[in-house]
């Protein structure tokens, strides 16, 4: 295929064509992203989820009871955990431990704790870490000062273990003198221990997922869903101000996706994830509508327009003269932050419709959009349905549009968005390829693992974006993380568990992150003799990403043999110019995966150096079922 890349008539793209999406799913936050290691640290539940001991064990025959004390360590937080001496304790010194989200990985490095404890006590705490196996101990160290009855005492530590430990499969321990307990027992409450975390932030993230996030270049960061902004019930949506200041502070929430969440990752936490990687943030407020179908009725729609307001001055309001600004320099951020997107609710177009009546369009999205457009008009509102939801977007919002497809449905809309104008921008705010070709879509399960055939379908999806980069906000693939002890939708970017070295990228990982690692800042027409075929099998878009750049990106679908091309940019007619061409290809079966079991890596990379012909012609061959990106500064 003979193409020629124009040097005139493109569009400027979108400046973050490529992001993030977070909720808390698949244990994703917490025992994901949200580097906290004690898992139930404050015996948080929900009407949904009761208060537990879960995660909990005695050590030391202590017998441990959850409690629900009449001087709670803080109303949010109203469970605690009474720990007593059994009659036949085992010896001098009892205590308990947790599992941590299956498992704790223990390494030679700082550790940051704190725990809040009640009742006459007369001697020091030990905390440690220790295999939940053979029971040796990595790291311990002495808390001291005891604790005194009826007032909480806050103890804070460092810990700092001697040796690695082998595995992952660890506890925390918090143990002492039994009798130096002058009260009978001791009750215990919000107990949390932090490894070194993602640019050193207290209360802070995961480094090590962070960082595979970070090499996937993202722009922007969507939050805090998905289905977890609406909560499952009218009472149970994600609560902006539940998730801010002291932990203890935080009550938690029944999570949508089947646990309860502590909100540890609160929106305070959402911000600085998105400072820390240079992210755009796309705030998701409440709309007023619950997963269940309810929603709030228009006679009593004022207090859910002024929640979200009220969100976005806690936000970006300033520390002096307004009341959130003032609330959220108090909590430690005087400056404000920047918000330019807020997304009204989430996926809107599958609820909220009783007989035909449509209570997003008639008056949800229009009493916000408003509300929104008088107090910030700067900021541009994306209502949770796009134009492909069949919402006629009202003017001045953009859509989100959220499509998880076979991967023949992703490459037969590859023209999709060429119908869009400049009217109808189109953030897509969750993608990927989710079930199978032929089989019976979303009336059978999701595919166990993104897969090879799945993810180069995306890349054809992506490159059908980019090729409308004026009318795309940005994209993104959701979700991105997946705990695989606890999970329930499968198709993730990456794989994790509690030992870093299992973390596992998946196929879609690698397709999603070439592309975003080259980006086109100004797409370019791109010619083809004529009579050639019409973007099949090879689907492509070109454009620069500074002056003197070329940017080639393609992806081969249903073809058995290599796809020749060949290929100039108008403005490089020089012999010898030189170009990088990257090709991923995969196993030769479409369905391979990266498989966090074994671990192996489908996914080949090849990147070598491309000198051009006469007149500037860049020739090669990219084989059947392959992505492929070629850039130039040789212009
Ligand atoms: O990404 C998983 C879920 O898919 C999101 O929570 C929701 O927005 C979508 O339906």
């Amino acid at each position: 295929i003979d193409l020629r890349v124009r040097s005139t008539g493109g569009n400027k793209t979108t400046d973050i064509m490529y992001g993030l999406m977070h909720e808390d799913i698949n244990n994703s936050g917490d025992g994901g992203i949200y580097a906290e290691l004690i898992s139930n640290r404050a015996f948080q539940g929900s009407a949904k989820f009761p208060s537990n001991l879960d995660g909990w064990s005695p050590v030391g025959g202590a017998v441990l009871s959850l409690q629900k004390l009449a001087q709670p360590l803080s109303s949010a937080l109203p469970y605690s955990v009474n720990v007593a001496a059994s009659t036949n304790a085992n010896s001098a010194k009892i205590g308990l431990a947790n599992g941590g989200y299956w498992g704790i990985d223990v390494k030679v490095q700082k550790y940051t704790g704190t725990f809040h404890v009640k009742g006459e006590y007369d001697g020091d705490f030990e905390v440690s870490l220790r295999s939940a196996i053979t029971g040796e101990v990595f790291g311990r160290k002495t808390v001291s000062g005891g604790s005194v009855a009826g007032e909480w005492t806050e103890k804070e530590f460092e810990l700092v273990p001697e040796k690695n430990a082998p595995s992952s499969n660890n506890t925390f321990v918090i143990e002492w003198d039994a009798e130096g307990v002058k009260s009978g027992s001791l009750d215990l409450n919000l107990i949390s221990l932090f490894p070194p975390t993602f640019k050193g932030r207290k209360n802070g993230l995961r480094i090590d997922l962070a960082e595979a996030l970070v090499d996937l270049k993202p722009t922007f960061l969507r939050f805090p869903g998905g289905n977890m902004l609406e909560g499952n019930t009218l009472d149970t949506y994600w609560k902006w101000n539940e998730t801010l200041g002291p932990l203890k502070n935080r009550p938690g929430m029944a999570g949508v996706w089947e646990y309860q969440q502590t909100l540890g990752l609160g929106l305070s936490e959402y911000m600085n994830w998105a400072d820390d990687m240079n992210l755009e943030p796309i705030v998701g407020v409440f709309a007023g509508l619950a997963l269940d179908g309810n929603f709030v009725p228009e006679a009593e729609f004022d207090w859910v327009i002024q929640y979200a307001l009220d969100e976005i001055e806690f936000l970006t309001g300033d520390a002096n003269t307004t009341q959130w600004g003032a609330v959220r320099a108090s909590l430690g951020y005087p400056k404000p932050w920047t918000v330019n997107y807020v997304e009204i609710g989430n996926e809107d177009w599958l609820a909220g419709r009783p007989a035909g009546f449509d209570s997003y369009k008639a008056y949800r999205f229009p009493r916000l959009m408003k509300a929104f457009n008088d107090k910030y008009p700067h900021i541009q509102i994306i209502a949770s349905p796009s134009v492909f939801d069949g919402m006629t977007i009202p003017k001045g919002a953009a859509g989100d549009y959220h499509p998880y497809l076979t991967p023949d449905e992703f490459v037969q809309r590859f023209g999709r968005f060429d119908a869009l104008t400049r009217d109808n921008l189109t953030l897509i705010g969750e993608a990927a390829s989710t079930h199978p070709n032929g089989g019976i879509a979303w009336d059978g399960n999701l595919m166990p693992f993104p897969w090879w055939g799945g993810s180069v379908a995306e890349a054809i999806f992506l490159i059908s974006a980019e090729r409308n980069g004026d009318k795309i906000i940005g994209a993104t693939y959701a979700p991105g993380l997946r705990n695989m002890n606890r999970w329930q939708w499968s198709m993730t970017q990456i794989q994790h568990a509690a030992d870093p070295a299992l973390t596992t990228l998946s196929t879609s990982y690698h397709v999603w992150r070439l592309i975003a690692s080259h980006i086109i800042r100004t797409t370019l027409p791109v010619s083809a003799p004529s009579g050639a075929p019409n973007f099949n099998p090879l689907y492509y878009v070109a454009g620069s990403s500074a002056e003197n750049t070329g940017v080639f990106k393609a992806a081969v679908y249903n073809s058995t043999s290599p796809v020749p091309v060949s290929l100039r940019f108008e403005g490089i007619e020089k012999e010898g110019a030189v170009a990088n061409l990257t090709v991923l290809t995969g196993p030769s079966e479409p369905y391979g995966y990266n498989d966090p079991f074994t671990r192996a890596d489908v996914v080949k990379h090849e990147t070598r150096l491309l000198k051009a012909g006469k007149g500037g012609e860049f020739k090669f061959e990219l084989p059947g079922l392959s992505v492929a990106v070629l850039e130039t500064a040789d212009k």
